[in-house]
């Protein structure tokens, strides 16, 4: 699968390569030509066709063709879009079927898939099985979906055998296998299937290519993006943020308060915390120690402190790797942790747009139409000034989902930043959180509907999918 172009180096001149198999004047065929080139490609380009020869550049770094995402007709010729590997798709290309060599196979099963036939043939579905074993990103789905499929078990019984992709793709092969009289009777099904995987290739590929570029711009560790689900893509006009924004509010830090403890974590009672009245928030290994509600007072850089102190924890930043996943229980995307998180140890920041409670109301309206939030008040204070939200700037936490029961619990972080209606959002872990399970916080969203019009009280609740044992039943 490959598409020769482009050139060589060798020794002190360069090799151009010449290709005559696709002129049809030419009696006589000549394969390949290599000579040492002493003039430049323009130069050379206008020899060729001058001389009625088809000019093309040959180079080691060989452009592999990965798919093809659509087709054309320009001037009678057809033309197909194709995502090259190792470029992403802003820079697929149109190309004429002439110049994809050994790329037979893929444009056989793209235009069959096209316009499939009503029975499918041994070829397509060798094909379809050859694509879906190698393709990267692995689709999981599909080959569960084709195991459940041809094996005829339950799909949640087969995720819940937690196969790794090598034991999946073993099973999945063996309808290489499968009497075609047999495979007749499921004919319908596998079309159907065959057309999914063709959707979900899209999907895979804009979801790695939105996790290569939220990570361009993301200090925290690595963050996954993984559906194994359904055929949803990427959050639109979404942009991954590190820290606050504002364009209504003045972020600058600028501390007032600051202490001058030799050892803050051995001068605990004099420390930070202490000229607000408050408790030094840490132990010795950084883990919090303060129940829910009380305040965070961190060092600052104008204390007499360095980077190491004990007492500065979320303004260090997240160290867990987490995966913005699809969940299957209908709450859209989630997060989970790829790391273990200790009880009290800080898993991460919520980030977003700081806005006003006013423009906060306004939004809240849109937001509500669309059965969706990612507003978080800053209402430590009880006056609540000013709201974070995520829904177009945010970073992980804007995925993570309510739970009744839930493994974080929300605390207001103050370090450089000291006004007492910016604090940060920080998530400390209620409890031992084990690798791969599902981040969760209590929304506590207050009922609006009490205090707002007739049309507000009918509309309707979000049901809480949470299920937890103590499961609220609505999220408002
Ligand atoms: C901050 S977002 C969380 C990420 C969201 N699931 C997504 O796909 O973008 C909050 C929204 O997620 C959904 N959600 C979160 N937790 C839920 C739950 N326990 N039950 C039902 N929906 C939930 C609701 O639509 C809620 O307004
Ligand atoms: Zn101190
Ligand atoms: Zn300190
Ligand atoms: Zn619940």
């Amino acid at each position: 699968m490959r598409t020769q172009r482009s050139l060589s180096k060798v020794n002190e001149g360069f090799d151009y390569f010449i290709d005559y198999n696709n002129n049809a004047n030419q009696t006589k065929c000549i394969r390949e030509v290599r000579v040492k080139c002493l003039q430049s490609l323009e130069d050379l380009k206008r020899i060729c066709e001058k001389l009625g020869l088809k000019f093309d550049y040959y180079s080691e770094e060989t452009m592999l063709v990965d798919m093809i995402l659509d087709d054309m007709i320009l001037e009678n010729q057809r033309l197909y879009l194709i995502k090259w590997q190792g470029y992403d798709s802003a820079h697929s290309s149109w190309e004429p079927v002439e110049g994809l060599i050994n790329c037979e196979d893929m444009i056989y099963f793209y235009d069959t898939m096209k316009n499939p036939p009503s029975i499918l043939n041994e070829e397509m579905i060798f094909c379809f099985i050859k694509d879906l074993l190698t393709r990267k990103p692995y689709d999981y789905l599909t080959l569960t979906k084709l195991c459940a499929l041809i094996f005829k078990l339950d799909e949640k019984y087969i995720n819940s055998l937690k196969l790794s992709f090598a034991d999946l793709r073993k099973k999945a092969s063996k309808i290489l296998n499968i009497p075609t009289a047999k495979l007749n009777k499921i004919n319908d099904e596998l079309l159907n299937l065959m057309q999914f995987s063709e959707k979900r290739k899209l999907v895979l590929l804009s979801l790695h290519e939105w996790e290569i570029k939220i990570n361009k711009n993301n200090f925290s560790p690595y963050v996954k993006i993984e559906n194994n689900v359904d055929l949803e893509g990427p959050p639109m006009d979404f942009n991954f943020i590190s820290d606050c924004i504002s364009s209504y509010v003045d972020l600058t830090p600028h501390a007032l308060v600051y202490c001058t403890c030799k050892d803050c974590g051995k001068n605990r009672n004099g420390c930070c915390a202490h000229y607000f009245d408050d408790q030094f928030a840490y132990d010795k290994h950084r883990r919090l120690q303060l129940p829910p509600g009380y305040p965070i007072y961190e060092c600052n850089d104008r204390c007499k402190c360095d980077k190491n102190c004990i007492n500065r924890v979320v303004q260090c930043g997240q160290k867990i790797r987490v995966c913005i996943f699809r969940t299957s229980n209908g709450c859209g995307w989630g997060l989970k942790t790829l790391d273990p998180i200790e009880k009290g140890q800080f898993a991460l920041e919520y980030t977003g747009e700081v806005i006003t409670s006013n423009h906060a109301e306004e939004r809240a309206e849109v937001y509500d139409h669309l059965g969706r939030t990612y507003l978080f008040d800053l209402d430590y204070e009880e006056d609540c000034l000013y709201t974070v939200d995520s829904m177009l700037y945010g970073n992980a936490s804007r995925f993570i989902n309510h739970s009744c029961n839930p493994n974080l619990e929300t605390y207001s972080v103050w370090a450089n930043q000291q006004d007492p209606n910016l604090p940060k959002i920080a998530f400390f872990a209620r409890k031992k959180i084990y690798r791969g399970e599902e981040l969760t916080f209590d929304y506590k969203m207050e009922d609006s509907r009490n205090t707002k019009g007739v049309s507000d009280l009918e509309k309707e609740r979000i049901l809480c999918m949470c299920n937890s044992r103590n499961c609220k039943k609505y999220l408002v």
